[in-house]
């Protein structure tokens, strides 16, 4: 059994190495997503994905060494994020260029073709989804690198900061972001109105509408946005607002536990105007005022499962909500940033930590961990999915299992301080790493207890190499946490 170090070794040995790196004129911009041959099999996955570089770069802010840069010699890890960032910020669609796309937007992936940058916006991803999620980890990313590098300023990319202060140009960047997320459309506010696919699950799964991973990486990053305006600027009141009415409302209306559900239960219907008493003219607790304003109908819920499976001290946020829908899939990546971006109160974040350790089964099995429990099957997986092959039942999104969940896993379990998964989290890192090494880094695994090496998954994924190592090095030196969390500063 290979040991803690040895792994970590291993892992950092595999990802600094020059075929992760995506080239123009020299200069390394980012990570493709798989070592893949380049050719029609690769389909986008030798493209540096927006999402899947996160953990890459978090990596490379906390290491700071030379990368083995093949042809082009060796490259400070850090230049690399500041590259990346720079890129983006290029790629982004400017107000003049909005034709097809809207001002403001990033694109899900680019690559370099004859020297130049050719970026995908969605209009060739398998099934033309617009990746929604772009900007916002650009903004978390840039937060980290900003507070990464701050020890050396010179560092920084000259595009991104002058010293330590922000490039107007960047400004102008972030308040083009703002524009697009802040807008006023036909949606339900403080949400945002999302399609289906719009973010690491792009593939249809029955996301459309409010799905918890978009609305949390929005409340992260309207945070990250506000620390590099000015204090007087317009956006900064209108981020508060919409912050403050994000959190509650996902607060109050995505938590799901065994009290919650009893309420949801006894829930009644068609109910017009303001919030009032429903249940007992005599009972003045508030949660039994329960006022079902999604007009949400009990039989739509799956309470037989939800009783046997969560425990008394446990809790979650449901996946979406919406006019008489609540989807109440577990979704790791909704939940964990929840909990990263200080969305909920620490007792709340605790209870979710709670679940995952008590479920670890379930959640984690033999590879952490699931993108989203349980599986959608027969009909409803038809009907959902549109029988996608590749999303059957405990496969790929639908219920299999993603090794790079392993950094935000650790992330948020060290953001609770559950100790008891803390210390779980050591033993389980061990057996996947060695499984991971053997299997060649798969992108994902397969099986309710994520025991298959995912049917279609890539060798040598990137973010499966450096979301384990990512895992190790926060939970050796929960300092970096800083880089990554939201809130107060010491943990
Ligand atoms: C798949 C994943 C997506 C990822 C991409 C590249 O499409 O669903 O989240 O960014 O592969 O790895």
């Amino acid at each position: 059994m290979v040991s803690w170090n040895n792994l970590k070794q291993i892992a950092w040995t595999e990802l600094s190495q020059s075929k992760y790196l995506v080239y123009q004129r020299g200069q390394a911009l980012g990570t493709k997503a798989a070592d893949v041959p380049s050719d029609a099999s690769a389909v986008n996955y030798d493209q540096c994905f927006v999402r899947d570089f996160i953990p890459v770069a978090l990596l490379y802010l906390i290491q700071n060494q030379p990368i083995e840069g093949g042809e082009y010699g060796p490259v400070q890890s850090r230049e690399v994020v500041g590259n990346f960032l720079a890129t983006l910020l290029k790629l982004q669609i400017a107000p003049e260029r909005a034709l097809e796309s809207p001002p403001g937007m990033m694109p899900a992936s680019f690559k370099v073709e004859d020297d130049y940058l050719k970026p995908d916006y969605g209009e060739r991803a398998i099934a033309r989804v617009t990746p929604v999620d772009s900007c916002l980890w650009w903004l978390i990313l840039l937060r980290a690198y900003y507070r990464a590098c701050l020890d050396d300023p010179t560092q920084f990319h000259p595009d991104l900061f002058d010293g330590i202060n922000v490039q107007p140009k960047l400004r102008r960047a972030i308040r083009l972001i703002l524009s697009l997320y802040l807008s006023h459309r036909f949606d339900g506010e403080p949400m945002i109105l999302v399609p289906d696919g719009a973010c690491m699950i792009d593939r249809r799964m029955g996301l459309n509408g409010y799905p918890l991973e978009i609305q949390t990486l929005f409340y992260a990053g309207l945070q990250a946005a506000s620390e590099f305006l000015r204090p007087e600027e317009p956006y900064q009141k209108r981020i508060r607002h919409r912050l403050n009415r994000l959190r509650r409302q996902i607060r109050e209306d995505y938590w799901l536990d065994l009290r919650r559900l009893r309420i949801l239960y006894q829930a009644q219907n068609e109910q017009y105007g303001e919030a009032h008493p429903t249940h007992s003219e005599t009972d003045t607790t508030t949660e039994d005022r329960f006022f079902n304003k999604y007009n949400l109908y009990p039989e739509s819920i799956p309470f037989e499962h939800l009783i046997q499976w969560l425990p008394e001290k446990a809790g979650y946020l449901v996946g979406n909500l919406g006019p008489s829908h609540i989807d109440c899939r577990f979704f790791s990546i909704g939940n964990l940033i929840a909990v990263l971006s200080n969305l909920m109160p620490a007792e709340k974040s605790w209870r979710v930590m709670n679940l995952i350790h008590t479920r670890r089964k379930e959640l984690l099995g033999e590879m952490p961990m699931k993108v989203c429990y349980p599986a959608i099957e027969g009909l409803e997986w038809q009907m959902v999915t549109g029988c996608d092959p590749k999303n059957k039942p405990w496969s790929y999104h639908n219920g299999g299992s993603w090794p790079m969940m392993t950094w935000m896993l650790a992330a948020a379990a060290l953001k609770a301080r559950h100790q008891g998964l803390i210390e779980q989290l050591r033993e389980d890192l061990i057996q996947a790493g060695q499984r991971l090494i053997q299997d060649r880094w798969p992108e994902y695994y397969d099986g309710s207890n994520g025991h298959l090496i995912g049917r279609m998954a890539r060798r040598y994924q990137t973010w499966s190499v450096a979301g384990i190592l990512l895992a190790q090095e926060l939970l050796d030196e929960p300092q970096h946490l800083t880089l990554i969390h939201f809130g107060e500063d010491s943990l």
